[in-house]
């Protein structure tokens, strides 16, 4: 549904160029298309890669509802019992060979596909950000081509001090994700406001946090760069063949005026959470490689009971994810 989406504006992009009379191709360069092209020239074009969070590992597990998901959503997933997850672990960034201990890894992301009991698949793609640099999908191509042209030789001021002097949480927002010991110790925030609808059709905005049980562990910056080099992918099969990681999967609810619009703006740690149930992963798959090549988790595959909200960059993801997937298809 996505994906023909997607083609419909393609089509329509088309059409236009073709009533102007102009090459389709610049006409039809849509938000997301200039989004993976900067991604493209930022971190180069690997084939059947993805344009960004390029390395990653793929594993298995489940989700355990708690008695309160029932109570705030209608969602089947919270009406239990458990259900299989597929996950992937990712670093930042479309270069497939980043050091998993690199800077520029963070943020880590997690990557989940619930197995439905009606057969249908729930996605939750999120990262280790406390909060996202800009608001929109345009602010975030503006983000990456003013990144592109700010190479150590570009005159003072850059095109990416210029663009963060408008846009502060830019300059912020970077530092709050971390490098982990473990793609097992570390939170992943949903960033992005979904809703939540009872049974009464009650509505709450909320945002998705996964915390470890077993608590975040942060390694300092000089020793996550002295990490070899796959440290992160590589770890994590052996842990949870001995023991199986769990993460608390929690809502943290928008009280009445928290922007739900805004992926800039982080709402009060106050706010209430609300105990979603726990995932459990329990085995990387074998070909992590062969498998990750079909897997699109696509951030508005959502169920019946769980909504978007009106962020408007839960589309603009949806967008460059379809757009990067068509490329990587290939
Ligand atoms: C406008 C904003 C954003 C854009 C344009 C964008 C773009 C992308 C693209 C192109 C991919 C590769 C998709 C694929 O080939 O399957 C990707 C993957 C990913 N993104 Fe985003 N992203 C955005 C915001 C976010 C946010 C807010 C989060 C988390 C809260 C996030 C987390 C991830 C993760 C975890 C992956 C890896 C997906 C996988 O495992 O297959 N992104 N992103």
């Amino acid at each position: 549904m996505v994906v023909s989406r997607y083609g419909r504006a393609l089509a329509a992009g088309v059409a236009l160029a073709l009533v102007c009379g102009l090459p389709a191709r610049a006409q039809d360069s849509s938000t997301a298309e200039q989004t993976i092209d900067v991604m493209n020239k930022l971190f180069g074009k690997h084939p059947g890669k993805r344009a960004n969070h390029a390395k990653g590992v793929v594993a298995e597990g489940s989700f355990t509802p708690s008695a309160d998901a029932a109570k705030i959503s209608k969602a089947s997933l919270f009406a239990g019992p458990e259900v299989p997850v597929t996950i992937r672990f990712s670093d930042a960034t479309g270069v497939p060979t980043i050091a998993d201990g690199a800077a520029n890894a963070n943020p880590h992301g997690m990557s989940l596909k619930f197995k439905l009991s009606d057969g249908a698949d729930m996605d939750v793609v999120v990262n280790s950000l406390a909060y996202f640099p800009v608001a929109t999908g345009e602010e975030f191509r503006d983000l990456l081509t003013a990144v592109s042209q700010s190479g150590p030789d570009a005159q003072k001021p850059t095109a990416l001090e210029r663009f963060v002097a408008t846009h502060p949480a830019a300059a912020t927002a970077g530092s709050t994700a971390k490098t982990p010991s473990s793609f097992a110790r570390q939170i992943y925030n949903g960033v992005n406001a979904f809703i939540f609808v009872d049974k009464d059709g009650k509505r709450q905005p909320f945002r998705f946090r996964f915390v470890p049980v077993q608590g975040e562990e942060i390694l300092p910056a000089p020793e996550a760069a002295k990490r070899e080099p796959n440290y992160l992918m590589d770890e994590i099969g052996p842990r949870v063949a001995k023991e199986p990681a769990k993460f608390r999967v929690l809502a943290q609810l928008a009280e009445a005026g928290d922007p739900t619009n805004d992926a800039t703006k982080p709402w009060p740690e106050s706010r209430k959470t609300v105990d979603l149930g726990t995932l459990t992963v329990t085995k990387v798959v074998p070909d992590s490689a062969e498998a990750e090549k079909a897997l699109l988790f696509m951030p508005n595959a959502l169920t019946d009971g769980i909504e978007v909200s009106d962020d408007p960059l839960i589309d603009a993801r949806v967008q460059a994810y379809a757009v990067s997937f068509g490329r990587r298809a290939q």
